[in-house]
């Protein structure tokens, strides 16, 4: 008999535990599984696929860290599912259901609708709805929840202007990621007045007009990434601006419709080191005879730069540039520089790896000691210039993967010929390569290596390795390095053979 009892007793704690909703580390109350459920229906078989609709915590897309052990982030992307026609209208006040959720990522889930739900979602530090097709303006309430720190709604159908009251006076705001959508309307300097936590800002790819707004660059200002390409900026915008950004990394204001950019006047100092400079297209020093931007041989830090389509006009300081900078791509595309490529003899080796000078006015011989100062070089474009004589045999010591010298006037290929010609790609233009890039025509196992590769920050940034990869190939930024990544692997079968 009081065995009998205690067996019982025994088995109605052991139920208890089975079917309380906290029990056994479930994270997730009844209402709360009954609303992820409801998500799951209701997301076109894109969400919580593999959740067998027990334990919420166990679910692959869930993270249960709040401080009573409830779900804390919910990351969901459509990296790797056949893409939908259907459009997800999720729910959004399902998600308020979960008090602790700090974290919500859903990027690529074919989302439709506005964003003005997303703001009852008070607990938020991070949202990222990135590669979506959310509709309709971006809602000021977003600004102002509490303790916000990252808005990535990058890749929508968003239009209308940046609200002037995104920025709130207490804003956390560290990263805002507007890029590619259909955004417009003149920049307003006191839109930032407050973005005093701002870190890295993107606004690429819309129809923003007028003026970069300089409270951007205060010396208190905490930025480092700044990408404003492809948008209709204007006017004349002084390099002076940037000078106490102290923290500025990575600057990319390419190919905007009538903007000007003047590097030389007023004079400035400065405070920054930049590792990522892109001012293609930007009618550099138009009022100064078009100098190559004198500021540059002082980044040490600088890795990648473009000045590609402007009208650079004169000689560059090769020795400077080469030497001083911690360069490895450079691209001066179609611009006017003429003079020869006379390097010197420095001492050191360069780290230069993808250089691009096509479409100028480069005259004289190759320098004989190419390969031995700058012995990293595998993508080279030279071609459509004024160069002439013999192709020196330091050629000879370089790996190549792409050489383009078509359009020049050289006249011998040179003794070791037999060495550098092995190059796969030797004299086949860019283009090429654009054609390479393009995303149809990339494996899987490829795309890894590019997930693998990219740089730390920019996947804490957008959380990359999660992102699809038809995206990331449309992110012009990550081109040349996808490029120099292709490359690297293609030598390195080469080298396995
Ligand atoms: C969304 O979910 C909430 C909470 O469960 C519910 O009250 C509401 O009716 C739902 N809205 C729609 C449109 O289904
Ligand atoms: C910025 O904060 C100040 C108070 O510090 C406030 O007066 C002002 O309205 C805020 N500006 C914007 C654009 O929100
Ligand atoms: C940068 O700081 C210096 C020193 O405080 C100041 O004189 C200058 O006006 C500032 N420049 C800009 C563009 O804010
Ligand atoms: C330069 O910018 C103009 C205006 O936006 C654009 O039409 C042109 O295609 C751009 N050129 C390049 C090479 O990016
Ligand atoms: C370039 O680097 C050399 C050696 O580090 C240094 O002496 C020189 O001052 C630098 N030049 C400029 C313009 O920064
Ligand atoms: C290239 O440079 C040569 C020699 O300085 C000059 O005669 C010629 O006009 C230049 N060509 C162009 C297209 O600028
Ligand atoms: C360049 O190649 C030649 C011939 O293979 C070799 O003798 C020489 O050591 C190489 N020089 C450098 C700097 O690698």
């Amino acid at each position: 008999m009081k065995n009998c009892f205690a067996e019982n007793v025994f088995l109605l704690w052991v139920t208890a535990i089975a079917f309380s909703p906290l029990a056994c580390g479930d994270g997730c109350s009844k209402e709360q599984t009954r609303a992820l459920l409801e998500i799951r229906n209701s997301a076109n078989g894109l969400a919580f696929a593999g959740w067998d609709g027990r334990d919420c915590c166990e679910a692959e897309d869930i993270e249960c860290g709040g401080t009573n052990g409830g779900v804390s982030e919910i990351i969901l992307d459509g990296f790797g599912m056949a893409p939908s026609s259907s459009t997800w209208y999720p729910n959004v006040t399902l998600f308020t259901l979960f008090d602790e959720l700090e974290v919500l990522y859903l990027v690529n889930m074919q989302i439709g609708g506005g964003l003005q739900p997303f703001c009852q979602l008070k607990h938020l530090v991070v949202l990222d709805l990135g590669y979506n097709r959310l509709e309709g303006i971006i809602p000021s309430c977003l600004g102002m929840i509490e303790n916000i720190e990252e808005i990535h709604i990058s890749n929508n159908r968003l239009h209308g202007n940046l609200p002037p009251s995104i920025f709130s006076k207490q804003s956390k705001i560290t990263d805002f990621d507007v890029a590619n959508n259909q955004l417009e309307g003149v920049l307003s300097s006191s839109t930032f007045d407050n973005a005093s936590s701002l870190e890295s800002l993107d606004l690429s790819d819309n129809l923003f007009h007028g003026n970069l707004p300089q409270s951007i660059f205060s010396q208190e200002s905490k930025i480092m990434y700044l990408y404003a390409f492809s948008n209709q900026l204007e006017g004349v915008l002084s390099f002076s601006i940037f000078a106490n950004a102290s923290r500025l990394m990575h600057l990319d204001l390419s190919s905007n419709k009538d903007l000007e950019i003047e590097t030389e006047s007023p004079s400035w100092v400065p405070t920054f080191q930049l590792s990522y400079l892109n001012l293609a297209n930007c009618s550099l020093n138009k009022k100064n005879g078009h100098v190559f931007p004198s500021f540059i041989s002082t980044q040490f830090l600088l890795d990648y730069l473009d000045l590609s389509h402007n009208l650079i006009d004169g000689s560059v300081p090769w020795e400077l540039l080469l030497l001083n900078t911690s360069i490895q791509v450079l691209s001066l595309r179609s611009n006017q520089i003429d003079g020869s490529l006379s390097f010197g003899c420095f001492a050191q080796t360069s780290s230069l790896k993808a250089f691009d000078i096509s479409e100028n006015n480069v005259t004289g011989s190759l320098p004989e000691n190419i390969g031995h100062l700058l012995p990293h070089l595998f993508y080279v474009d030279m071609s459509s210039n004024a160069l002439e004589g013999i192709i020196p045999s330091s050629f000879g010591n370089l790996s190549f993967e792409i050489l383009d010298l078509s359009n020049n006037k050289l006249s011998e290929l040179g003794k070791e010929r037999k060495k550098w010609m092995k190059s796969k790609r030797v004299s086949y233009g860019v283009n090429d390569i654009a054609d390479m890039c393009r995303w149809g025509e990339l494996d899987r196992d490829l795309l890894t290596l590019i997930f693998l590769r990219v740089p730390e920050y920019d996947i804490s940034r957008v959380r990359l390795v999660c992102k699809s990869w038809l995206a990331v190939m449309e992110d012009p930024f990550f081109k040349i390095m996808i490029v120099m990544d292709i490359v690297e692997k293609i030598r390195g079968e080469y080298e396995d053979m």
